[in-house]
């Protein structure tokens, strides 16, 4: 019985081994980000249940083949208020792939909460569609603010990229006018440095009465956004009569020597297309003085889409969308409807998507 796979629940004397494990299984930068994120992320995250970070380990003998790693996320569906289960970082040893391995040892036994999602790619999808995962392509939506290093990286043509650049400041230039008349309105602008209360009333205010989203209260938003330790973003608030009326969190990156401006995570009240606007419009401003070439984000909520879309935000269809997953507890029937993607407010920053980079 030596080689049949033996599922264990993670201890914190484990941590060790299984760092060790990660280091070997990923490439050296996915390896250290796992690695950086842990604490925070798995072992103090504070919607940790009492018995500790939801952590699975399945060992073949005293070696650990395969780990997979879940944090909890409070989550709102139409009402009903839970903790939802976010499938993390997992991987299987090359030695023990397409064996069904956490088949064999009943994982789906140990997932206690009544919904659980995640992000997965092309094999991991199939591979979660095989453990009764939902999966869900979400395209992003895109706004290009300086088309002149793409120009430049696939034509190597300097003069064209300065050209394009001069295309992007043009139009950005243009609108101002009716920006100023708009903000007049709008309230005041405001920069968080963490959320407060306030954040709860907007919450109460700005929920989608009949869809799932993740809680976007306080608690949770501090610790998603103000104490990851690998990533800073940047807080966008919008203020009227005394009530903080929106939020966007943005993000910026370099990658293959192109700046890249993510849009995470926003809520406003579903009819304040105005406020949602004007935190596009500063989250924008600030991608283009650091340099922004190209924005991004997720947005399955149709008022919030429409926004996007008016503020030049396209859809790019992608050969591989990543897919957000769900597995809705069979015996919930209750919550069966939201096995459907168009039944969620999904945004970059729910769940792990973004911290992988
Ligand atoms: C993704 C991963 C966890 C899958 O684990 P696994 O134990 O091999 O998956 P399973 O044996 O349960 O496979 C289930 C199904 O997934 C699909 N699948 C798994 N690996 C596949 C591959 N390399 N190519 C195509 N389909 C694949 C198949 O449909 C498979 O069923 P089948 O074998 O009957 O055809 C594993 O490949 C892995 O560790 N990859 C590297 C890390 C990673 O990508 N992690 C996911 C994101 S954090």
């Amino acid at each position: 019985m030596l080689d049949q796979p033996v599922l264990h629940r993670y201890q914190p004397t484990d941590r060790e081994e299984v760092f060790d494990f990660i280091r070997a299984m990923f490439p050296a930068d996915v390896s250290a980000r796992i690695i950086a994120q842990w604490g925070w992320k798995y072992d103090a995250n504070p919607f940790n249940p009492p018995d500790g970070p939801i952590i699975h380990l399945v060992r073949v003998g005293s070696k650990l083949v395969s780990q997979i790693a879940t944090f909890r996320v409070p989550l709102w569906a139409a009402g009903t208020k839970c903790m939802a289960e976010n499938r993390g970082d997992q991987v299987v040893h090359p030695d023990y792939r397409r064996q069904k391995l956490w088949q064999r040892v009943n994982l789906k036994q140990s997932v206690e909460t009544p919904i659980a999602l995640g992000w997965s790619g092309d094999i991991s999808t199939r591979a979660a569609m095989v453990g009764g995962w939902v999966p869900g392509p979400v395209s992003k939506l895109w706004r290009v603010l300086d088309p002149g290093p793409f120009i430049e990286r696939f034509t190597h043509s300097r003069l064209l990229g300065s050209l394009g650049a001069g295309a992007g400041a043009a139009s950005w230039g243009a609108g101002a006018p009716l920006r100023r008349r708009r903000d007049r309105q709008v309230g005041a602008r405001i920069r968080l440095d963490s959320f407060d209360e306030s954040v709860d009333a907007l919450w109460e205010r700005a929920r989608r009465a009949d869809k799932a989203m993740l809680v976007r209260d306080h608690r949770y938003l501090n610790w998603r956004y103000c104490q990851r330790p690998d990533a800073r973003y940047s807080l966008f608030g919008i203020k009227r009569n005394s009530e903080l009326a929106g939020f966007l969190v943005a993000r910026a990156t370099t990658r293959d020597g192109i700046k890249w401006g993510y849009l995470v995570d926003f809520l406003t009240a579903e009819d304040s297309t105005d406020v949602l606007s004007a935190l596009l419009d500063d989250a924008l401003d600030e991608f283009r003085r650091l340099g922004v070439a190209a924005v991004s984000c997720f947005a399955t909520d149709p008022a919030s889409r429409r926004t996007l879309l008016r503020r030049g935000f396209f859809p790019f269809p992608q050969r591989d969308p990543s897919h957000f997953v769900r597995r809705i507890h069979r015996g919930r029937p209750d919550l069966q409807k939201f096995a459907t993607l168009g039944e969620w407010y999904v945004t970059m920053g729910d769940g792990d998507y973004e911290m992988t980079f």
